[in-house]
């Protein structure tokens, strides 16, 4: 068996016993409605959504940023963290997707919590900025690569101590560490990293991970006081 596939059916083992109820709910409704529309498939898997959830319940997170939020897959496990009063930020540069998002999250009956700002996150953040919103409890980084350093800074600003940072897709198949690519992407994803890594208001680590999603990997950073 190819390693691909092993990594497959061990995320399909895993979500058949931990994720029971996924089948018949609006998540997987956002996905289907999502493929429908014609968006990439590069939503995180199930069982990386639930470890989201999980990430923004043990904040006890009550104000969650996102950065990309394509068909609002990530953003319907993290609202389903949240309170009745928590509120869910997504930024998303791509009005399509953000059309079949906000379809999505109604039926998740998270339309009151979720508001989906359409924009570059580089203009939708600064403005966010301005309304000195209450520091967000977690932030998910998962739009464009390039930007993940200037996301990071932004990120730092709309936090407090406590706060959790994770940025998706470090690892691509392992080109993070591969010393002959300089793809803006990987570049901007090594930027982040160093950030994460120099700063003296972060306490960081990342993990590679294989399954759905192939070989690819989280980093998180914990905002220090
Ligand atoms: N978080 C989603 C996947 C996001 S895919 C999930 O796991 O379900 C990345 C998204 O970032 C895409 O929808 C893309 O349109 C958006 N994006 C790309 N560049 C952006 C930018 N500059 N500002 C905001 N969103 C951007
Ligand atoms: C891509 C983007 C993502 O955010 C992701 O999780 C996987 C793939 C992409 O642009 O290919
Ligand atoms: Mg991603």
């Amino acid at each position: 068996m190819s390693e691909q596939r092993l990594w497959h059916e061990v995320d399909d083992y895993f979500t058949d016993r931990l994720l029971p109820d996924a089948p018949d709910d609006a998540l997987a409704a956002a996905l289907r409605d999502s493929d429908a529309a014609g968006l990439p498939k590069i939503a995180v898997s199930p069982l990386q959504g639930k470890l989201l959830q999980l990430l923004a319940q043990l904040q006890g997170a009550r104000n969650i940023l996102e950065i990309g939020t394509l068909g609002g897959y990530s953003t319907i496990w993290l609202g389903r963290a949240l309170p009745a009063d928590g509120r869910l930020v997504s930024l998303e540069y791509d009005p399509r997707h953000a059309e079949v998002a906000v379809r999505n999250i109604a039926r998740a009956g998270l339309d009151k919590q979720v508001e989906v700002r359409v924009g570059p996150a580089l203009e939708s953040l600064p403005r966010l900025a301005d309304e000195n919103p209450p520091p967000f409890d977690v932030v998910f980084i998962d739009a464009d690569k390039v930007n993940n350093p200037h996301y990071m800074e932004w990120a730092l600003r709309l936090t407090s101590t406590g706060s959790l940072i994770v940025l998706d897709n470090v690892v691509r198949g392992g080109r993070v560490a591969d010393p002959d690519n300089t793809d803006p992407d990987v570049l901007g994803t090594r930027a982040a990293l160093d950030l994460i890594g120099g700063h003296p208001r972060l306490s960081g680590t990342a993990l590679q991970t294989v399954g759905a999603k192939s070989y690819d990997g989280f980093a998180l950073a914990r905002v220090l006081a």
